[in-house]
């Protein structure tokens, strides 16, 4: 058996494998944000942990026998975010978020200072990465800076519970902007640029490696043997891409969680520094990937339930489904910019709109607009990434959103390529890392990274699309007019 780990944002999520490939039992335990000040986003590091040991009595009650048979253990977590640690391990303040939008100054400071930070670190540096959320810490809370002994990553703190070692892997250590992509090692001229050495880095291994042993008291609070490896692991997005089997070059996925992330696997590092898009390491050793990231996906369609007072984001969509064709033609667009956004405008003071509200606009169209909207800005992403030179026709489907046949079929249509679901659809993030888990102990990539068996493929619909393109052209036309208001 072998143990997947992955600390999302809205839900710690574990996984049990079996060494036949298959998920034998999952479990998750819900997180929640805070978000003391418009534009900030923290979690405490402390509930990642309680979270993880809650979600693994879950499994533990479920299937005993299985689990007790753990492997080894992969570790997948949200990328980005910044947990400032001092010399004994304490965590010095909340851990800052992914989708936290407040050191947007610094990002562009840094970018001004060295001019060729895009191209060694895979990306335009975007306020969510690490780095600028350093700068931001080291400008308005120096005395914290000053303590400053670790900078760990979300997974990489469960790691140092679990067994006391400060290791990162290659593809989380990409989301830092202190990582040079091409060599995939730590770069001592972009540690410089934020006033850090290697020293306050973790070791950086390949995902699919083993990065340390389970510790005893940590086993035992956890009722798993001890000393049993873990692995690297991955960000949440390679860890997904390896769940999915996406590790040749074409393949590749679209995450509709709380960010909405289009993945695709290059041939090599392929960096596209004039566009919002990340060119990082995959999971794997000698790969690559690129992504288009946005910031708030499947998380629209939540506000949105909210919004209407619907019993659940099932309910809702069930309402924006009962559509006709002809309703939708005329109904409002959503800009899914509730937090700003990142690819492709790479603008945190942007805020989301309707466009085109009438006296007729129902929930009904409020909900089809949030889901068509969100499905415009994977349209925007995947424009980028085609730009920045990936090539795609078949994609997984991933993350809650995956649960909508509605959202699939959309998407589909939308994007003129083939959608894949799969059963585990859900657990991409948790699935890759129980994965990589399996691949530590010396398994090769082509027996544990297949594509999971597809429990729909979703073919593009020309009477859809002939619906949904003339009203992308209107989307695209919006944002450049808002940015001028403000
Ligand atoms: C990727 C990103 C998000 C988080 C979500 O760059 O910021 O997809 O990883 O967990």
């Amino acid at each position: 058996m072998f143990l997947g780990i992955d600390i999302g944002t809205s839900e710690v999520k574990v996984l049990l494998l079996a060494d036949d490939g298959s998920a034998v039992a999952t479990a998750g335990t819900p997180l929640s944000i805070s978000r003391p000040h418009p534009g900030h986003s923290e979690q405490d590091p402390a509930e990642w942990w309680q979270a993880t040991q809650s979600a693994l009595a879950q499994l533990r009650a479920a299937e005993p026998q299985a689990y007790a048979a753990t492997r080894a253990i992969g570790l997948s977590g949200q990328m980005h975010g910044a947990v400032l640690l001092d010399a004994k391990d304490r965590v010095l303040r909340p851990a800052i978020l992914w989708n936290d939008t407040r050191s947007a100054v610094e990002a562009e400071e840094l970018m001004a200072e060295l001019p060729t930070l895009p191209q060694i670190a895979g990306s335009l540096i975007v306020p969510g990465f690490t780095s600028p959320k350093l700068r931001w810490v080291q400008k308005h809370e120096p005395v914290i800076f000053a303590q400053v002994a670790k900078v760990l990553l979300p997974k990489d703190y469960l790691r140092l519970q679990l067994t006391g070692d400060y290791v990162s892997d290659l593809s989380d250590a990409s989301g830092t902007a202190w990582l040079d992509v091409a060599r995939r090692a730590w770069s001592d001229e972009l540690l410089a640029l934020s006033d850090l050495t290697r020293a306050q880095m973790p070791d950086v291994v390949e995902g699919s490696m083993v990065s340390g042993k389970l510790g005893g008291a940590a086993a035992a609070a956890l009722g798993l043997p001890p000393g049993i490896a873990v692995a690297g692991g991955a960000g949440d997005n390679a860890s997904s891409a390896i769940g999915m089997g996406a590790v040749e070059a074409g393949q590749g996925f679209i995450s509709l969680g709380t960010s909405g992330v289009v993945f695709v696997v290059t041939p090599r590092y392929l960096p596209d520094t004039a566009r919002a898009t990340h060119a990082f390491c995959h999971a794997v050793p000698g790969r690559w990937h690129q992504m288009s990231v946005m910031l708030s996906a499947a998380s629209c369609l939540t506000w949105a339930t909210r919004l209407v007072g619907a019993a659940s984001e099932g309910a809702l969509e069930a309402q924006a489904r009962s559509l006709s064709l002809a309703a939708r033609e005329t109904g409002p667009i959503f800009l899914p910019y509730l937090g700003g956004e990142r690819t492709p405008h790479n603008d945190a003071n942007v805020r989301a709109s309707f466009h085109g509200l009438s006296h007729d606009t129902d929930a009904a169209a409020l909900a089809y607009g949030v889901i068509e909207g969100v499905s415009f800005g994977l349209m925007d992403g995947l424009a980028a990434l085609r730009a920045a030179g990936s090539t795609v026709g078949r994609l997984s489907l991933v993350g809650g959103g995956a649960r909508s046949a509605f959202w699939a079929q959309l998407l589909a249509s939308l994007l003129q390529v083939e959608i894949v679901t799969h059963a585990d659809s859900a657990a991409g993030g948790a699935l890759g890392a129980a994965r990589l888990a399996w691949l530590s102990t010396g398994a090769e990539i082509g027996e544990v990274c297949s594509e999971p068996a597809a429990s729909r493929e979703y073919r593009p619909d020309a009477t859809e699309h002939a619906v949904l393109a003339p009203r992308y052209q209107r989307y695209t036309a919006i944002y450049p007019a808002l940015r001028g208001i403000g």
